[in-house]
């Protein structure tokens, strides 16, 4: 299928046709096309695995491709890398952040092009000016000269951004540029996509966040399996047709209500504070519920889960499990006590990229699966088995590097791999980030039938939906404090809101 395109229509800044590209085991673009006007924003949409961000590493020159052409300002081009990209006028956002830690903000926007003065020497002065001037425009609170190892993901997220201002693009591909944003840094990011357009340069935006798509893109074209599904304009459709083009049929939202006991209390939390990132926090978790924790940013919800985790010593109060009172000082700690956080940076904290699937998934387990000096492997690929279909993993193997997999599947595997621990108490931190809409509910749902079968569970979330569908309570945090905790029965998202935002002081532990 491809689109046609009538009289009318301005000439594309870019157009892919009839992309094919093969990985081992993999056809992971089976004759793609999409084609970029400018001053458009194009959603570029799919389930995980579905071959986005190949495509766009295609364009890029990171892959050749096995067939097809791009064709830039109407000319057929070969793409020989990134600078050859980037000399034609394209610039990325990648999905995985390709920065050099040791080196300077102003150094990582300017590599390779560093401003020179007479005998090539670095002209330190105007690269600081140059670099400062694109920060500003960008709101962001660090310097030029700040080492970006320093800075959180976000903030390298924003390096990276600051980096495609520095050409004059024709077209900018941005590959799920807010996974790791806060609100006010979106708004910022919205804004610079804003600033484009007008400028008429032409965008791709992979993203799986509905919300945003409709909120600022002209068209969105879905991949399903490496196939071309399809555009349509973001006015003419709604979020249950693009679903279904993403993943062939009608997406089941109803919750899972499978009618479960409450067990026992697993984890009680008393007078617990951390300094000034929480304070006072005090709230249960019996077996068999799943309990959300939802608030703004910075509001302590994660502060609270590393601390469960020993990754934090709490400044005074007590944490219980089933009814005797513990101390965690280390993670090590944590997880000998059944404890498990899925943690909010999968990337950083949870990840091998350079480790097959099945070690990455069983490393925590290790020790436990030898015989003798040997790790028994037939136990670690049962398990891998397990997780891969339960998560519906995409790969085509066990040995398939972590680091090949599509971003939303490499979350995938760090999910199994603390699932596979079996815990008593299961804390994960924005679980569904970077996860299509389709896997999205499936872990929905597993986390229902996890605590079905009796464990306690947490779900720390800053997406409304999510917390309102998963939880059987939902504690709602304002500035390090609990304000309320809601029943699912008595929640509103009025009420919710009302409470994040430090208006109800009415205190229910
Ligand atoms: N270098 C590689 N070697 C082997 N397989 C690869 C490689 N890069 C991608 N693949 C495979 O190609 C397919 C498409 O992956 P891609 O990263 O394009 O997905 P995606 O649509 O971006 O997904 P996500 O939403 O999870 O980021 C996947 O099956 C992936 O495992
Ligand atoms: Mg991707």
């Amino acid at each position: 299928m491809t689109e046609t395109i009538d009289q009318t229509t301005p000439i594309p800044v870019l157009r892919l046709e009839d992309i094919v590209k093969t990985f081992p085991g993999v056809r992971a673009l089976d004759g793609v096309s999409l084609t970029i006007l400018p001053g458009e924003v194009h959603a570029l949409m799919g389930e995980n695995g579905a071959g986005k961000s190949t495509l766009m590493k295609v364009l890029g020159g990171i892959h050749q491709p096995d067939e097809g052409q791009i064709i830039v300002a109407e000319q057929p081009v070969v793409m020989s890398g990134p600078l050859d990209a980037k000399a034609k006028g394209i610039v990325f956002i990648h999905q995985e952040l390709s920065l050099a830690d040791e080196l300077s903000v102003a150094e990582n926007i300017y590599l390779g092009e560093l401003p020179r003065k007479r005998f090539g020497l670095v002209d330190w002065a105007e690269l600081e000016a140059k670099t400062n001037a694109i920060l500003e425009k960008l709101k962001v609170g660090f310097n030029a000269k700040t080492r970006v190892g320093d800075l959180s993901i976000a903030n390298q997220q924003m390096v990276e951004i600051a980096r495609a201002l520095t050409v004059d693009a024709k077209a900018v591909i941005f590959d799920e540029p807010t996974a790791s944003l806060t609100d006010a840094e979106k708004v910022v990011l919205f804004e610079v996509i804003s600033d484009l357009q007008e400028q008429g340069v032409g965008i791709a935006y992979i993203s799986h966040r509905m919300e945003e798509i409709f909120k600022i893109t002209d068209r969105i074209s879905v991949l399903r399996d490496g196939q071309y599904q399809g555009t349509v304009n973001t006015a003419d459709t709604n979020e249950e047709n693009v679903t279904q083009m993403m993943i062939g049929r009608k997406l089941d939202l109803s919750r899972n209500e499978a009618h479960h006991e409450l067990g026992e209390v697993a984890l009680e939390v008393r007078g617990l504070s951390c300094g000034s990132l929480f304070e006072d926090v005090n709230f249960e978790v019996r077996r068999g519920e799943v309990v959300g924790f939802y608030g703004l940013v910075g509001a302590g919800r994660t502060e609270i889960a590393e601390t469960l985790f020993g990754l934090r010593n709490p400044t005074s109060g007590s944490i219980f499990l089933d009814g005797a009172e513990v101390a965690i000082t280390s993670p090590h700690d944590a997880i000998e006590r059944g404890i498990s956080l899925v943690p909010e940076d999968r990337k950083g904290q949870g990840l091998v990229l350079g480790m097959n699937c099945r070690d990455n998934m069983t490393l925590p387990q290790v020790d436990d699966l030898k015989a003798g000096p040997f790790v028994a492997d037939g136990a670690e690929i049962a398990i891998f088995d397990q997780y891969r279909d339960k998560l519906d993993i995409r790969t085509p193997g066990w040995k398939q590097l972590v680091g090949n997999l599509s971003g939303g599947n490499q979350q995938k595997i760090v999910i199994g791999k603390w699932l596979s621990m079996r815990p008593n108490v299961l804390i994960v931190d924005e679980p569904t980030r970077g996860i299509d809409v389709g896997s999205k509910a499936e872990i929905h749902n597993l986390l229902r039938d996890l605590a079905a079968q009796g464990y306690a569970v947490i779900v720390i979330s800053s997406e409304m939906p999510e917390v309102l569908h998963v939880a059987d309570r939902i504690v709602a945090m304002y500035s390090g404090r609990i304000m309320r905790t809601f029943t699912s029965e008595e929640v509103t998202e009025e009420n919710l809101i009302a409470a994040i935002s430090g208006l109800n002081t009415e205190k229910v532990a």
